[in-house]
């Protein structure tokens, strides 16, 4: 059996970065590899109840965008069996390799990683199904992410993308950052940041309107709710929370004052986290997201 241990880099000497993948790469790959536990295993969450029911036949050629740490590719190779592939595409190295590496990988031969920015392109018609767990939120210009993605498609193919719901229905990232900011300022406008962010997908009618701007049909919302994982222990959860989303956007932007001011802040998340649900060796909060559906025209 053939295992590719590394992944391949398509166009990176082609094109200058774009800012969002730098900041992916130099800012928040550390702390989400750190909070993998929490991530991947909240994220799966929204993915392991649909996962069975998309159609992905056997035989199948998958593309899963934003692939991150893997496990859905992997997941989606084993679907499609021996005859069928898959291919993991993101920007961000440092999930790539973890995702190269998953032990679970040697048994599923028909899974390739590849470094790319989707924006960028992704080929034409070469895939009967194409994924993204929470990874299209992020495109800097989605109806041209979205599109890149329907072009990747055969004709009549199919996609699948998860995304967030609103702020009220996310208690699980708000929550925590509404709190930071009764103690330190918003972000500015001169903010660095992943792109969009994690609700700018949660409008059913923009996002629709998105959608088939990008050449999509058939296009279905259906809403899944789940309680997620925010940390094993309230110091986890602090931490967390401090590092990544809303509440770790607006600390890591105010420099010098968070700093300044983290030990109370740290004291109001606790707080926060004292009166959250604990379970099965961790913490658990509502989420929730959509499940979007669609076609590429015949
Ligand atoms: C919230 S993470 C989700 C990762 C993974 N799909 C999961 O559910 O665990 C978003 C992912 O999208 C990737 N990403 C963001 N913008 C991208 C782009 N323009 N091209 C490729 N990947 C991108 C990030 O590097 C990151 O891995």
């Amino acid at each position: 059996m053939t295992v590719q241990n590394e992944f391949t880099t398509h166009d990176a000497e082609i094109l200058p970065t774009s800012p969002l993948v730098e900041f992916w790469n130099d800012t928040l790959a550390p702390k989400f590899v750190k909070y993998r536990h929490v991530l991947e295993g909240g994220l799966s969450r929204h993915s392991e109840t649909v996962m069975p029911l998309l159609e992905i036949a056997r035989g199948d050629h998958v593309l899963d965008v934003g692939c991150g740490f893997g496990d859905t590719a992997i997941a989606m190779a084993n679907r499609v069996g021996p005859e069928g592939r898959v291919v993991g595409v993101d920007c961000c190295d440092a999930f790539l390799d973890i995702a190269c590496n998953r032990p679970e990988r040697r048994f599923a031969p028909n899974v390739r990683f590849e470094s790319g920015d989707a924006e960028r392109g992704l080929g034409v018609a070469q895939y009967d199904f194409v994924f993204s767990r929470f990874g299209t939120m992020f495109f800097s210009n989605p109806v041209a992410g979205l599109r890149s993605m329907r072009n990747a498609l055969k004709p009549g193919g199919r996609m699948a993308h998860i995304v967030w719901r609103g702020r009220k229905d996310n208690p699980w990232l708000i929550a925590a950052g509404d709190i930071v900011r009764r103690y330190l300022p918003a972000p500015g406008a001169d903010a660095r940041t992943c792109g969009p962010g994690p609700f700018s997908m949660a409008d059913e009618d923009t996002t629709r309107a998105q959608m088939v701007a990008a050449g999509f049909t058939d296009i279905a919302f259906q809403r899944i709710d789940a309680k997620v994982q925010v940390g094993r222990d309230i110091d986890d959860a602090v931490n967390f929370q401090l590092a990544v989303g809303p509440a770790g956007e607006t600390y890591r932007e105010a420099g010098a004052e968070g700093v300044a001011r983290r030990a109370e802040i740290m004291l109001a998340l606790s707080e926060l986290f004292e009166g959250v649900q604990a379970r099965e060796g961790g913490l658990w909060m509502d989420s929730s997201s959509w499940l979007i559906t669609a076609r590429a025209p015949r």
